[in-house]
């Protein structure tokens, strides 16, 4: 099995942007513990950042036929991009959308997710821990999509 983690704009800079919030974990120490965890569960990954919405959706057609499931944390793109969203379902991949932060406790505009009808299901609020409950997720993600 291959999961394709994908993170969208300002997410290169967690560890000094907005620890309160995101907390003091960058994304290469997020990276790390999502490998460690799926080598154990024997599953690949491709651990990917762009703060492009144009690449992370090259980067979703390509995942056609190559990754079984798609984790993604569009950032900003999550309440923004119609492109983003017409790629997911193009590619017809199961997708789980996740976040640091609850999104839903944040200001009004975060609360609309323009991915998340055509996502498997949302994962918000566990900080870096949001990562690694979406790659357990993933594992079922083939029993999830077969009871749907
Ligand atoms: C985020 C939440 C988004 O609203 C925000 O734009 C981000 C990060 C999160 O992981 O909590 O950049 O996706």
């Amino acid at each position: 099995m291959n999961i394709l983690f994908l993170n969208g704009p300002n997410l290169n800079l967690l560890g000094t942007r907005e620890p309160k919030v995101y907390g003091r974990a960058t994304l290469a120490d997020i990276e790390a513990k999502v490998r460690t965890r799926a080598a154990r569960l024997k599953v690949g990954i491709d651990f990917r950042q762009s703060n492009l919405e144009g690449e992370l959706v090259g980067w979703i057609q390509q995942a056609k036929g190559k990754s079984d499931v798609i984790v993604i944390n569009a950032a900003a793109y999550t309440h923004t991009s119609i492109a983003l969203r017409d790629a997911i379902a193009a590619v017809g991949i199961p997708t789980i959308e996740i976040h640091l932060s609850n999104v839903h406790a944040r200001e009004e505009f975060r609360q609309k997710s323009l991915i998340a009808p055509v996502c498997c299901g949302q994962i918000s609020g566990f900080g870096e821990k949001s990562y690694i409950l979406a790659l357990e997720a993933s594992v079922d993600v083939k029993v999830f999509k077969r009871r749907h």
